[in-house]
């Protein structure tokens, strides 16, 4: 177990640098608890490395995130860039993109857990959502994201035509699936796949590496194939069916914003990106990161909910840093928070980001 964390905090745009001070406010309070050096090294990433240095994400960024324990990244994107036309593949449009690609980080854990004092501000019914806890696996190296061709042509007439393509190797597909198994194995053995294989190829290979890899290494989890569209049916209808979600990276995007829904607010929602499960000293960082955006309208308001930054810093301590215990205090903390009704307006509380963040460090002081 590493004594030191070296990190490299990305805060990003909008309400990115908010919630990220607050879930360094709490980290910093632990290592010093917990006796753990804390070094933080700050750079700019998305729109506010735009304004600076004309790139989204800069290579010395990309450098200094090899040399990193883990990434810390708050929110990236807004209006004022989303209009920019910038040519060439995904990983230069967006810093996020570049940063998952460079550093391998193809599997997105996407936890979500319904809170029962927040089931009230979910579209859903009590007995449907509560206890719901999901974990919303995204591939996040491959597919639709970064295939080639991709482009917009004109066409003979003058009208033009968009393309992408949807892009698997076996050997993505078994890497990204070995974790999906693993999850489930520590979580509550269901597995649960999603594709398009009744109409894309690159489905039809996605189920049959899955099952394979299923039947040969991961007997004893159930694995259930489902089409994409009919999954998330499913899991709008009774989401305590799912335990581990394996979609690719399209539909896991759609899955994770989806799951955003059980939870209250999307505000709540933390995200890992990671190569492995089990890091080692040659392991490149995992990035830990809210799943909400910038949210421009209320950046600079104080308002933004730091819980989602706050769980990705849980998430950090338990994989990159195999600190599972710290991880469960931070949830028991936000926990308590969340049942002392100390919540932000998304989730039609009073508290500013500040008094959340202070509840939850004093929760997790008294635990
Ligand atoms: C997410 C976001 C990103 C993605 C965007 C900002 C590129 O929606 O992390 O889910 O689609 O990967
Ligand atoms: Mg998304």
């Amino acid at each position: 177990m590493k004594t030191s964390l070296n990190l490299l905090v990305l805060s990003g745009d909008g309400i990115g640098p908010e919630v990220v001070d607050a879930a360094l406010e709490l980290l910093q309070y632990i290592c010093e608890q917990e006796e753990l050096d804390l070094n933080l090294t700050e750079d700019l990433l998305g729109g506010a490395a735009y304004d600076k240095y004309g790139t989204f994400c800069r290579d010395q960024t990309v450098e200094t995130a090899k040399q990193a324990d883990a990434l810390v990244v708050g929110s990236v994107g807004g209006p004022k860039w989303d209009s920019l036309d910038i040519a060439g593949p995904p990983e230069t449009k967006d810093g996020l993109m570049r940063l998952r690609k460079e550093l391998n980080t193809f599997a997105g854990l996407r936890p979500c857990k319904c809170y029962t004092p927040l089931i009230q501000h979910t579209p859903y019914k009590d007995h449907i959502v509560k206890n719901t806890d999901i974990m919303v696996l995204r591939e996040l190296c491959s597919g639709m994201f970064f295939g080639y061709p991709r482009g917009i042509d004109e066409l003979a007439d003058g009208s033009f035509q968009g393309y992408d393509a949807n892009y698997y190797t076996s050997t993505e597909i078994e890497r990204f699936a070995r974790i999906g198994f693993e999850l489930a194995q520590q979580r509550r053995g269901k597995l649960i796949s999603m594709d398009k294989s009744n109409v894309t190829e690159s489905g039809v290979l996605w189920r049959r590496v899955v099952n394979q890899i299923g039947a040969d290494e991961y007997p004893q989890i159930e694995l259930i194939h489902q089409y994409a569209d009919n999954a998330l049916y499913q899991m709008t209808m009774n989401p305590k069916a799912f335990d581990v979600v394996l979609a690719d990276n399209l539909l896991g995007d759609l899955a994770s914003d989806l799951a955003g829904t059980m939870a209250g607010s999307l505000g709540m929602l933390p995200s890992a990106c990671l190569s492995t499960l089990n890091p080692d000293e040659d392991t490149l960082a995992g990035i830990y990161e809210p799943v909400h955006g910038s949210a421009p309208d209320i950046a600079g308001q104080g308002i933004a909910n730091p819980m989602g930054m706050i769980l990705s810093i849980a998430m950090m301590l338990q994989y990159t840093f195999k600190r599972p215990d710290l991880a469960e205090e931070i949830e028991s903390a936000v926990v308590r928070t969340i049942d002392a009704g100390v919540t932000t307006p998304d989730l039609n509380g009073r508290s500013t980001t500040k008094q959340a963040t202070q509840r939850i460090i004093a929760e997790y002081k008294q635990l």
